[in-house]
């Protein structure tokens, strides 16, 4: 079982990032210095992912433009001897083979994720949520990865959260298999807390065999009136054998405020260019707070 594609939901309203999100896809707010789904791509491609479908929607044509060339720009940094910029520029366009289709329709992650049966064919693939941005050493997709070519089976990316969390994510009825590794039993979207079989969340990294759209064709609207990707993965996971990789990495959820300025402060610190220098700023602002 080989994993070539992966295909990236990304037709979200933006409803929690306003005003910003208003004309500028979420997608595309810049985390440090890169906009926040290049950081889903590069992991992508880390993790041995060659050909990446987008999700989109009708608002969302600035994110094809951003994965395209941009000659002028190109010709006028070399022009002014910004080589580094000129070839970071077509970096960003050079990264994969992107694809794009449009979800015509606002109707859940499951009814997003469908769209892409056509792309994926007869093959397994990685579905990677724009809005969860992960700092790990090794990809966090190419850790779910491991784990479904070793069991050929699909494979759900989780960790342990608060109980305030679980009921905004989907938790995991599971047996343990190995250190991080379990099998999948049963999986529920936004439980109430009497509902939740345990504290560990899918965030937003899956690895799917194409089981998955026949699943899906039998998903009834669940949460929200709309078709979870959750409510899909329970069907698949009674059909056939599921895993869950308790993956090694800190996780983000870039779609809220909170937890983008979490993302913008941890990556500025981890980035070489500002890194030391906006440690020595926070450290000095936390000191007039004190
Ligand atoms: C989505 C999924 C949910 C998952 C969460 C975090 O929810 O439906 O199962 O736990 O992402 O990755 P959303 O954040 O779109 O409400």
């Amino acid at each position: 079982m080989k994993v070539r594609k992966a295909v990236i939901p990304a037709a979200g309203l933006g409803t929690r990032m306003l005003p910003a999100t208003k004309t500028v896809p979420k997608e595309l707010l810049p985390l440090v210095d890169k906009p926040v789904i290049q950081y889903i791509i590069e992991e992508a491609v880390a993790s041995g992912i060659e050909d990446i479908l987008i999700i989109t929607n009708r608002a969302k044509s600035a994110m094809d433009d951003y994965f395209d060339y941009y000659p002028e720009l190109e010709n006028r940094l070399i022009k002014d001897g910004k080589l580094e910029e000129a070839a970071e520029v077509r970096r960003s366009a050079d990264l994969a083979n992107i694809f794009y289709v449009r979800q015509k329709e606002t109707n859940g992650l499951g009814h997003a994720v469908y769209r892409a049966k056509r792309f994926v064919g007869d093959e397994p693939f990685a579905v990677l949520l724009g809005d969860d941005i992960m700092m790990s050493k090794t990809p966090v997709l190419r850790q779910l990865i491991d784990t479904a070519e070793e069991y050929h089976a699909s494979t759900v990316g989780v960790q342990l959260v608060s109980d305030k969390a679980i009921t905004k994510y989907s938790s995991v009825l599971f047996e343990n298999v190995k250190d991080r590794v379990m099998r999948v039993l049963d999986v529920n979207e936004k439980p109430t807390l009497d509902k939740k079989f345990s504290n560990y969340a899918i965030l937003g990294r899956y690895v799917l065999t194409p089981g998955v759209f026949d699943a899906l064709e039998h998903t009834p609207p669940g949460h929200n009136g709309e078709i979870q990707l959750t409510d899909g993965l329970q069907l698949l996971c009674h059909r056939e054998n599921m895993m869950a990789v308790d993956f090694e990495g800190k996780r983000y959820d870039t779609g809220n405020l909170k937890g983008f300025l979490e993302a913008t402060v941890d990556f500025a610190l981890a980035d070489p260019k500002v890194g030391p220098w906006i440690a020595d700023f926070i450290k000095q602002k936390a000191e007039k707070l004190n």
